[in-house]
């Protein structure tokens, strides 16, 4: 799950990381900080709170976690660690 602060809609109303603490934090400014990594699944309950709590709708929540994602069309299995990745001489 990964958690998005639109930063262009945030005015620092402070709610997100008064209903959620364990997701959202205040900048310097009163504005929301968001985790750049994933979060895990437990805080997903969390994390929607404050989101449906801002007025500015200002946070998104996607619940897919990358290994969720599909990969893009044609592109084949990652095999970086196979031995037809070693480059010939
Ligand atoms: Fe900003 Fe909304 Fe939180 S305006 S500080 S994201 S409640």
């Amino acid at each position: 799950m990964r958690v998005r602060v639109d930063g262009g809609r945030c005015v620092g109303h402070g709610r997100c990381y008064a209903l959620a603490p364990e997701v959202y934090a205040d900048d310097e400014r009163g504005h929301c900080v968001a985790p750049a990594t994933e979060l895990p699944r437990e805080l997903e309950a969390q994390a929607r709170r404050g989101a449906e709590n801002c007025p500015e709708h200002a946070i998104s929540v996607d619940a897919r976690v990358e290994s969720d994602r599909p990969r893009p069309e044609g592109r084949p299995p990652d095999r970086r660690t196979g031995p037809m990745s070693r480059p010939r001489s």
